[in-house]
């Protein structure tokens, strides 16, 4: 098998931690960009193993230089501002999605080698939906952050193709697992199942697509390796979807733990926005030969016991 660079933009993230991980186990010579001051607790223990470039896309000529040097085959596009409730910086928001994607674009124009650029989007770009959503369906974001991810998305398709960047956008719905971040719904739960203190939780009326981590990254992987090049969309979900509390309820079950919610009926304003469709995933399977392998209650089981392990990287 060739060896080939892979560079992961957002490595220090969720997503990028879990398909940088993966990728490890190739033969592959994996680059990272990180930030200054990116935490790198989901890499501490495989950081030797990794080429580490210190690169903010907000800088243009460090990022063409760097990349021009890599010569990557592949690029997974992880880097993101706008995942978290808190994330609501307009200007970061623009600055990270939009310009930050506009800056890799421009900088990928002059790398000859790359066979192609994996994009991450997200569901927020539907708006709110309360179906089964198929890649076509009109996007109507109706928050900034779903604004922003439609652009940086829309630009990739522009670049793919008017200046031959060959390219493929993954459209996220809710991934879960190892490594998620403190304070999203998965950890909490998980929190207090382990360390048994009572947990509060909005909107349990919410309706979420989740798919686990694990089959999110074997989405991006055969992304990377599928003859498509001009920014065709793909969403990435289970094309299932439980509510916050029916979520809650089976990872009780699954982990044989009680756990003690105190539920506020209130929805948050976040999970107003987000819409509560599901991902209709006929796209993915019938091109990609992708389908979610592990259950709703396996992913929770895997979580549980990833979590149990590793409390100590969420509680002090
Ligand atoms: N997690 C989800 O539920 C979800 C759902 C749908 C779609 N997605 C999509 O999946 C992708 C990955 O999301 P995630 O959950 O992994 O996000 P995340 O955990 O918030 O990670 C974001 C990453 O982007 C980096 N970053 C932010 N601004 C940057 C900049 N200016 N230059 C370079 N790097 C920058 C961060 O670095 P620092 O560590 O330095 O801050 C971090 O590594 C995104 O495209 C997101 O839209 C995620």
């Amino acid at each position: 098998m060739d060896m080939y660079k892979i560079i992961i933009t957002g490595a220090s993230g969720f997503v990028g931690a879990n398909l940088t991980r993966n990728l490890l186990k190739t033969k592959h010579q994996i680059h990272i960009f990180t930030r200054k001051n990116s935490k790198l607790w989901r890499l501490k223990d495989i950081k030797t193993k990794l080429n580490t470039h210190t690169v903010s896309l907000n800088n243009s000529k460090i990022l063409k230089k760097k990349l021009l040097e890599i010569k990557p085959r592949f690029v997974f596009h992880c880097a993101t501002y706008g995942v978290l409730p808190s994330q609501t910086n307009f200007s970061k928001l623009i600055k990270t999605n939009v310009i930050g994607t506009y800056n890799l674009l421009q900088a990928l124009e002059e790398c000859n080698e790359l066979s192609k650029l994996v994009n991450l989007d997200s569901s927020f770009v539907y708006g709110q939906k309360y179906n089964s959503i198929k890649e076509n369906q009109i996007a109507e974001p109706i928050t900034p952050y779903g604004i922003m991810k439609l652009s940086q998305t829309n630009l990739v398709r522009y670049y793919s193709i008017e200046k031959k960047i060959p390219s493929i956008t993954m459209r996220l719905f809710t991934p879960f697992g190892r490594f998620d971040q403190p304070g999203r719904l998965i950890t909490d739960i998980m929190k207090a199942l382990i360390t048994k203190k009572p947990l509060t939780l909005f909107s349990p009326y919410s309706k979420r697509d989740f798919v686990h981590i694990d089959d999110t990254i074997n989405a991006l992987i055969l992304a990377s390796k599928s003859p498509f090049k001009n920014g065709e969309i793909f969403n990435v979900g289970s094309g299932k979807y439980y509510s916050v509390k029916e979520f809650v309820t089976l990872a009780s079950k699954v982990s044989k733990t009680k756990i003690d919610v105190n539920w506020k009926n209130k929805q948050r304003e976040f999970d107003k926005l987000g819409g509560n469709g599901y991902a209709n995933i006929r796209k993915i399977s019938e091109n990609l030969g992708w389908k979610p392998k592990i259950t709703i209650q396996e992913g929770l089981l895997k979580s549980y016991k990833w979590y149990k392990k590793n409390i100590h990287l969420y509680v002090n």
